[in-house]
């Protein structure tokens, strides 16, 4: 078995990888849907079925991107061929994590699963981790006892809210910030809002979405910088499906209070155009109980290893 970097050489393999985690393919979306040959959707349909894993265009630009910011996807390969890849972002946030590694990826072909590959590939990581003094390493587990069985805890739940769009009497300054801006800008921040994998993944994320998918275009992405007169905030409101009639709000800041912000947020969602907020909250790390009543709540888990003790 092999643990490497991985290229551009290896997206096909990649693609099959991660296939291998969709049992049945559809034509159209919704109720319209139908089960279809895989050969015949569209790029489009492929990728909303599970990200840009799905085909190899969207793939290797995926992965391009992870190439060019220095953050190489890592594959497993065995008789000569790639079996599993995980994605890893390394970034430098507020209280508690430090210096993080948080694993976006980790997935072995369904065929090679229970012969040590993800076991393997974690301990790669973990190493990694440890050499850049990485204070914990972070992900949102597809299987928890996997991760429990090497050294990870439960850290917290975090609620996932959808409320709708509300004017403010607040007042606030707003300015746009280029797409470009590099992650430094949030670097060490708080991340009270929106952190689903790590503070620098969401903010590269965003920015990496350069699919020229026709479907795409119309969805909403701004990048602001938010103004009050004790505070500041950097947030994006982004839509993140066409189907969808909610921005999905990320923000960072060291001295906002969050319900300010989630106020700000909810008129922007007027200013914008739209009728709902969608946002994850750190409720336990910001101990801010929130006052607005969702409209749907739903929750997802963080689990960490921490290789140092947890910043206070
Ligand atoms: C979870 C996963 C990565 C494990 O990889 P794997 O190659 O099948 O696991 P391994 O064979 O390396 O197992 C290593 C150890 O972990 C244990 N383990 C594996 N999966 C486990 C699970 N779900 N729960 C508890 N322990 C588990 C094994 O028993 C083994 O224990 P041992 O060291 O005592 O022998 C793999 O099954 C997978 O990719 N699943 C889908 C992942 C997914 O949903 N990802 C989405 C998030 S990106």
């Amino acid at each position: 078995m092999e643990i490497r970097p991985a290229t551009l050489d290896d997206i096909v393999a990649i693609t099959e990888v991660h296939k291998g985690d969709v049992p049945d393919w559809y034509r159209g979306f919704g109720d319209s849907s139908v089960p279809a040959p895989y050969e015949t959707l569209s790029v489009f349909e492929r990728y909303m079925a599970g990200g840009p894993w799905m085909s190899v265009e969207t793939c290797a630009i995926h992965v391009n991107q992870l190439l060019l910011h220095d953050l190489p996807p890592i594959v497993v390969v065995a008789d000569g061929q790639v079996v599993a890849e995980a994605e890893f972002y390394i970034g430098e946030e507020g209280a508690p994590y430090g210096k993080t590694l948080d694993i976006s990826v980790l997935y072995v072909h369904p065929q090679a699963q229970g012969k040590g590959i993800g076991g393997a590939l974690l301990t790669y990581l973990v190493d990694r981790a440890e050499r850049k003094e990485c204070r914990c390493i972070t992900v949102v587990p597809g299987p928890r006892g996997f991760y429990q069985h090497y050294g990870f805890s439960e850290i917290y739940e975090r609620p996932h809210l959808l409320v709708n769009a509300r004017k403010t009497n607040l007042a606030y300054a707003i300015a746009e910030i280029d797409v470009e801006t590099p992650w430094k800008v949030v670097t060490g921040l708080p991340m009270p809002i929106g952190r689903y994998t790590s503070s620098r993944q969401e903010w590269e994320r965003h920015k990496m979405i350069t699919y020229h998918l026709p479907e795409l275009a119309t969805c909403l992405h701004r990048r602001v910088r938010i103004t009050t007169e004790q505070a500041e905030a950097v947030a994006i409101l982004g839509q993140h499906s066409p189907f969808d009639d909610a921005l999905v709000a990320h923000a960072w800041t060291a001295n906002m209070p969050v319900n300010e912000l989630v106020s700000i947020l909810r008129n922007e969602c007027i200013v914008s155009g739209y009728n709902r907020l969608r946002m994850l909250i750190d409720e336990e790390i910001v101990h801010t109980p929130l006052t607005c009543e969702p409209v749907e709540r739903d929750s997802s888990t963080c689990m960490v290893r921490w290789l140092q003790p947890p910043l206070r």
